[in-house]
Formats: C-alpha cells, sequence, structure tokens
C-alpha cells in the first residue's frame, strides 16, 4: 500500500516538476541571445530530464508491475494507448532540442561559441509540446476512473 501511494505521489510530483521545466525552458530560449543566457535554458532542461525519468520509472511500474489495475487493464484501455501516443509525439518533438542543448553543454564545456540561430525553433518545439503533456493529464484521469 505504501509503495503503491508513494509512486502515486512521485508520479504526481512529477507532473508538476515537468510542467514548470517546460514552461521554464521555453521562457529562457526565448530570450536566448548569446551563450550567457545558456544557463537558465540548462537549469530548465536538467529539471525536464528529471521529471521524465520519474514519469517513466513511475508510471512503467504502475501500470506493469501489478501496482495499480493491472497490465491488461491498462493495455484494454483506449485512455492509456491515448496518453502513451501523446508520450511518443511529446518524445518525437523532444529529440531535436534534445540533440542541439547535448551540442551546446558540449561546446560551452569546451569553451567554444555556439551558434544560437536556433533557438527560437527550440522554444517553439518546446511550447508545442505543454498542450501535449495537459492533454495526457486529461487522459490519464479517465484513464485511472475507467471512463
Ligand atoms: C511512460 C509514461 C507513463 C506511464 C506508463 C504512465 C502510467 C500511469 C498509470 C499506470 C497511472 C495510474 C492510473 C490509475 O490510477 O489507474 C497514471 C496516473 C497518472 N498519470 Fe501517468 N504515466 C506516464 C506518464 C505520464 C505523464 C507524462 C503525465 C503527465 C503529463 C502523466 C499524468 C498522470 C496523471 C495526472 C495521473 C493520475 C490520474 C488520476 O489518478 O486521476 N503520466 N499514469
Amino acid at each position: 500500500m505504501m509503495l503503491r501511494y508513494s509512486f502515486a505521489v512521485l508520479h504526481l510530483l512529477a507532473l508538476a516538476i515537468g510542467i514548470a521545466a517546460v514552461y521554464g525552458r521555453w521562457r529562457a530560449l526565448r530570450k536566448v541571445k548569446g551563450n550567457a543566457d545558456m544557463a537558465a535554458v540548462f537549469h530548465a532542461d536538467n529539471w525536464y530530464g528529471v521529471a521524465t525519468i520519474i514519469w517513466l520509472v513511475t508510471g512503467l511500474v504502475r501500470a506493469f508491475a501489478g501496482l495499480e489495475k493491472g497490465t491488461e487493464y491498462y493495455l484494454g484501455s483506449h485512455w492509456f494507448l491515448g496518453k502513451m501516443g501523446l508520450f511518443v509525439i511529446v518524445f518525437l518533438l523532444e529529440i531535436y532540442p534534445m540533440v542541439m542543448l547535448i551540442r551546446w553543454r558540449t561546446a560551452l564545456k569546451k569553451g567554444t561559441a555556439i551558434d544560437v540561430g536556433s533557438a527560437p525553433l527550440l522554444a517553439r518545439l518546446t511550447l508545442a509540446e505543454l498542450p501535449l503533456l495537459i492533454l495526457m493529464v486529461c487522459m490519464a484521469t479517465a484513464m485511472a476512473r475507467g471512463l
């Protein structure tokens, strides 16, 4: 019972952290003019990474380790499948920002100047993820109640 409760709490905490991080990364990316502005982007991006790991670990354990309603229930729920579909779309939208941010981190560590020309695109991609995450919450609450 305690484990089930803890995983539910962590899953919801990831939601708070994740939404704040995506919003923060979008705001930070919009303001990027040069290397000096990257700290805020990386800070938000780190928290987004933390939220994603918690989401994945707690979500998969809750769904498939018998912690909640059991694998069969979730695989038979169109809300669950829809939620996972949105998760995949968010992941696809995240590929380009992820690759660019890793490149920028590496370049800055080496002391090389970075070309921040793609920051506005990264900001738009980040913002596009926000409504999808909110839609995932709508689907999750429907899924949990067997609607
Ligand atoms: C691989 C990723 C994920 C998996 C496998 C997963 C799985 C689950 C499972 C099994 C539950 C428990 C539902 C129940 O009580 O029957 C749940 C709840 C929930 N999930 Fe996820 N989840 C994932 C990612 C996410 C993400 C990214 C979000 C938000 C954007 C999210 C939002 C929620 C919310 C809000 C609930 C609580 C629903 C409620 O009790 O009303 N999940 N999730």
